[in-house]
């Protein structure tokens, strides 16, 4: 049965998206069969996965509000990845579900049914703490806070802990923090190597992975060419983050 994944910060930038496709290739490597689920009306993992969100004629939103069976609306790719993919419509469930029954648990309702097709799902969150990611909140076992390593990005890190924290005395008791995890680090700079210390300190209490994913022009321009990172010619040394907690995630489990 999948152990369920939310990547969440609403800080926008800060390499949800980028983690959850990289992370999701890497487990797929090492023989765990995994279901990434985009939960962000841009539609970024769907494009990295190689769709064409636009494009697509069902996605996650006729789950959501019309009830599609998920596994109509599952796309996989070369790189072994299954896909519940979005587009722009996911922008409107939000309002439609307003006064939707369980709205919270739409998302919960969808994985359910899934749950026992894989090892892991992993729910890319989008940069917000709307109804979207309290669903994604409710539906996962634990979360990962990708932090992009700025002062900024961990000022915002205190307010998806609240939440956190709200959706697990409401909806969701289950759910755990699993770990912060560093992303864009230039170890080349004083800031970089601050922020590192300071995540530290400022959350203690929490699991700082030892993986942290350095800055490379290469995420980006893997991400335009639609490959995971560890296809890129030259090798990219924050490639090697991802591999080392999908190996983490596996042993855990
Ligand atoms: N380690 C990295 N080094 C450099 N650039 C990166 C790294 N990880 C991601 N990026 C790039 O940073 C940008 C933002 O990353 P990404 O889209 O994954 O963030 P996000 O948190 O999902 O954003 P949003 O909040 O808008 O959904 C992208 O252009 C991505 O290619
Ligand atoms: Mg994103």
């Amino acid at each position: 049965m999948a152990t369920v994944f939310v990547l969440a910060n609403q800080k926008g930038g800060v390499g949800k998206t980028t983690s959850t496709y990289n992370l999701g290739v890497a487990l797929a490597d090492i023989g765990q069969r995994v279901l990434l689920l985009d939960l962000d009306p841009q539609g970024g993992l769907t494009y990295c996965a190689g769709f064409e969100p636009e494009d697509l004629g069902k996605t996650i939103y006729h789950c959501l509000v019309r009830n599609t069976n998920p596994r109509e609306v599952i796309v996989s790719n070369e790189y072994g990845v299954h896909l519940l993919p979005a587009n722009i419509d996911l922008s409107i469930a939000e309002f439609q579900l307003i006064n939707a029954p369980a709205r919270e648990r739409r998302v919960t309702r969808i994985i359910n049914e899934l749950r026992d097709d894989y090892d892991f799902i992993l729910i890319d969150s989008q940069p917000s703490l709307g109804l979207l990611t309290m669903n994604a909140l409710a539906a996962a076992d634990q979360v990962i806070i990708p932090v992009s390593c700025e002062y900024l990005s961990v000022r915002g890190t205190r307010a998806l802990l609240k939440l956190v924290a709200k959706v697990k005395g409401q909806l969701n008791s289950r759910l755990t923090v699993a770990g912060i995890l560093p992303t864009m680090f230039d170890s080349r700079t004083l800031h970089g190597r601050e922020i590192l210390k300071l995540l530290e300190t400022e959350f203690a209490d929490l699991h700082l992975y030892p993986h942290t994913v350095a800055r490379s022009i290469r995420f980006a321009e893997s991400a335009a060419q639609r490959i995971p990172v560890f296809e890129t010619k030259i090798q990219v040394p924050g490639a090697l983050a991802y591999r080392e907690l999908a190996r983490d995630l596996v042993k855990n489990k």
